[in-house]
C-alpha cells in the first residue's frame, strides 16, 4: 500500500486514504486496485483546465455538405454506385459492428445496462436483441459472417456480460461477439481533488465514448478486426433501435469517398431538439453539442426560413480501421477533453454522505472528425432511422421509440392490429416482408411478425 499513498501524496490526492484504517482486508485489497489504475498525470492535467476553463472564443459555424436523403437526376446513380459498393464490402464480410454501451444512461433512470431496457412493443425484446437482430439480418441479407464489438464500462460491464449470457448472446455465437471495456476516470471537485464515492471507493466515471477509440486498441479489438479482414467500422449507440448498422448506401459513399469517418445525420426536429449538429467549425468539420449551441444559432435561419443548423447528429458512424490505428499509434489520442459539471453522490470531506458539485471529463468520437481528410454527411429520414430512448417520459422516451417501432412495423407489414412488432431479422422494408414468408404469432399483446423455419 505504501507505494500508492507515496504516489496519491506527492500528487496533492492523499485524502482519498482518509478512510483507509477503518476498511476492512478486503476493502482495502479493491481499492488498492482502483488506486493502482488511476492515471494521476492526467488526473493534475484535468485538474489545471478547471482552473483556466474556456475562455475561447466560439469558433464560426457553417452547415457541412450533405448528401441528402432525397435525390434526383444526376446523384441517383451516385446513389446506386454507392449502395452497389457497400453491399459488395459487407457480402464480403469488410464490415464489422461497434456498439458503444459504457455509458451509465442515468437520465432514463434504468437500473441496468441501458441495452437490458425492454423496447419491443410487443414483446419484451431488449435494446441489445434489438441490435443484435439488426446485425444478423445484415448477415442473411448480404451473406455473411457478423463480428459484433460491444463496448461497455467497469460500471456495467459484469451486467453487460451476465445479461448476453443469460440471453444465448441473442443467437450469436460467442465468438463473434467481442465485448470490451473503455477506461474511467475520477470525478474532481472545483479544486481539482479527486472525490470519494465511500470510504474504499473512488467516485470513477466513464472517460466518454472517445474512449472507444484507445479502448478499441487496448482491447485487442482492432487486432482482432484486422485478423478477420475487417476494414470498416460501423459504429452505433445503444438508445436507437432504428438505427440501419449496415446500410449498403451510407457504407459505399463513405468508402467511394475514401473517408476516414463518416456520420449520418437527420433534419432537426425543431430548434431545441438535444442533438448536436454537424457543421464546419472555423472550417474544419465537427460536431457541436446542443448545450454548446448558442440561442442565436440554435434558431437561425436560411433565407427560405429553414434551420440553418440542422445537420442532427444521430451517433452512427462508418470509420477506417486503419484510421483509428492511426489515432491511436502511440498511445497519445489527444481528443478535446469535455467538462461537464454535475451533482455527485459522494463522500464530504469528513466522511459524511453528501450531493455536493462536481466535474466529470469526457472525450467524444465525433471530435475525430477534425482529424479526417475526407469524410461523408448522409443525411437519413428521421421516421425510418432515429428514435432513440433517452428520457424516462415525454419526447424520446421508451414510449415514442415504441410507438415507432409499432408504425414502422404496420407499415412494412401492411398489417392493421393496434400492436404489432416486427422482429428486425425478418424485414427492412415491404419487399423484403413478402419475400421472406412470415411467420405471425398473435399473442394477448398484439402480433409479432418473425422469420419463418427456413
Ligand atoms: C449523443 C450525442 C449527440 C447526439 C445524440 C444522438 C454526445 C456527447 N452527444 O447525445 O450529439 O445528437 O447522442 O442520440 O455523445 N457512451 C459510452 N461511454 C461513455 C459515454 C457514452 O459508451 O463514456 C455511449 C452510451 O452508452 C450511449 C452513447 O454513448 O450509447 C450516447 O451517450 P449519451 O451520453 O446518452 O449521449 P447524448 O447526450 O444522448
Amino acid at each position: 500500500m505504501s507505494t500508492q499513498r507515496t504516489r496519491f501524496e506527492a500528487a496533492g490526492q492523499g485524502h482519498v486514504l482518509a478512510h483507509w484504517e477503518s476498511l476492512g482486508t478486503a476493502e482495502q485489497a479493491a481499492f488498492e486496485a482502483q488506486l493502482e489504475r488511476v492515471d494521476l498525470e492526467l488526473t493534475r492535467q484535468l485538474g489545471e483546465r478547471l482552473a483556466v476553463e474556456s475562455e475561447e472564443d466560439s469558433p464560426a459555424l457553417a452547415p457541412p455538405e450533405v448528401f441528402p436523403a432525397t435525390v434526383s437526376g444526376e446523384k441517383i446513380a451516385e446513389r446506386d454506385r454507392a449502395a452497389a459498393r457497400g453491399a459488395e464490402l459487407l457480402a464480403a464480410g469488410r464490415v464489422g459492428f461497434v456498439l458503444v454501451a459504457g455509458g451509465q444512461g442515468s437520465r432514463l433512470g434504468f437500473d441496468g445496462p441501458k441495452g437490458a431496457y425492454e423496447i419491443g412493443p410487443v414483446t419484451s425484446k431488449s435494446l441489445f436483441e434489438w441490435h443484435a437482430a439488426r446485425i444478423q439480418a445484415a448477415g442473411t441479407r448480404h451473406g455473411f459472417q457478423p463480428r459484433w464489438y460491444v463496448m461497455t464500462s467497469a460500471a456495467n460491464d459484469a451486467a453487460t456480460r451476465a445479461f448476453f449470457d443469460v440471453n444465448g448472446h441473442f443467437g450469436f455465437d460467442p465468438a463473434d461477439v467481442f465485448l470490451f471495456q473503455q477506461d474511467m476516470l475520477p470525478a474532481l471537485d472545483g479544486e481539482g481533488k479527486i472525490v470519494l464515492a465511500a470510504p474504499g471507493t473512488l467516485f470513477l466515471a466513464p472517460n466518454g465514448h472517445g474512449g472507444t477509440l484507445a479502448a478499441l486498441k487496448s482491447s485487442g479489438a482492432l487486432a482482432d478486426m484486422a485478423a478477420h479482414g475487417i476494414e470498416q467500422l460501423s459504429y452505433f449507440q445503444v438508445d436507437n433501435p432504428l438505427g440501419r448498422h449496415a446500410d449498403p448506401l451510407f457504407i459505399g459513399l463513405h468508402d467511394l469517398a475514401a473517408a476516414e469517418m463518416s456520420s449520418k445525420v437527420v433534419a432537426k426536429r425543431d430548434a431545441a431538439e438535444k442533438v448536436g449538429v454537424l457543421g464546419l467549425l472555423d472550417g474544419v468539420l465537427g460536431c457541436i453539442e446542443y448545450s454548446d449551441l448558442s440561442d442565436d444559432l440554435r434558431h437561425a435561419t436560411d433565407e427560405g426560413g429553414a434551420l440553418l443548423f440542422n445537420a442532427g447528429n444521430i451517433a452512427a458512424h462508418v470509420i477506417r480501421r486503419d484510421f483509428v490505428e492511426g489515432l491511436t499509434e502511440g498511445g497519445d489520442l489527444d481528443l478535446p477533453w469535455h467538462v461537464a459539471r454535475k451533482n455527485l453522490k459522494c463522500l464530504s470531506s469528513d466522511g459524511q454522505p453528501v450531493e455536493r458539485p462536481g466535474v466529470k471529463f469526457e472525450t467524444f468520437i465525433f471530435d475525430a472528425l477534425a482529424r479526417t481528410s475526407a469524410s461523408v454527411v448522409l443525411e437519413v429520414l428521421r421516421e425510418e432511422e432515429f428514435s432513440p430512448v433517452k428520457n424516462a417520459e415525454g419526447s424520446d422516451s421508451p414510449a415514442t421509440t415504441r410507438a415507432d417501432l409499432t408504425r414502422i412495423a404496420a407499415e412494412i407489414s401492411g398489417a392493421a392490429d393496434a400492436a404489432v412488432e416486427l422482429d428486425p431479422r425478418l424485414a427492412e422494408t415491404p419487399g423484403e416482408f413478402t419475400q421472406r414468408a412470415p411467420l405471425a404469432d398473435r399473442t394477448p399483446n398484439g402480433v409479432v411478425f418473425r422469420p419463418g423455419q427456413r
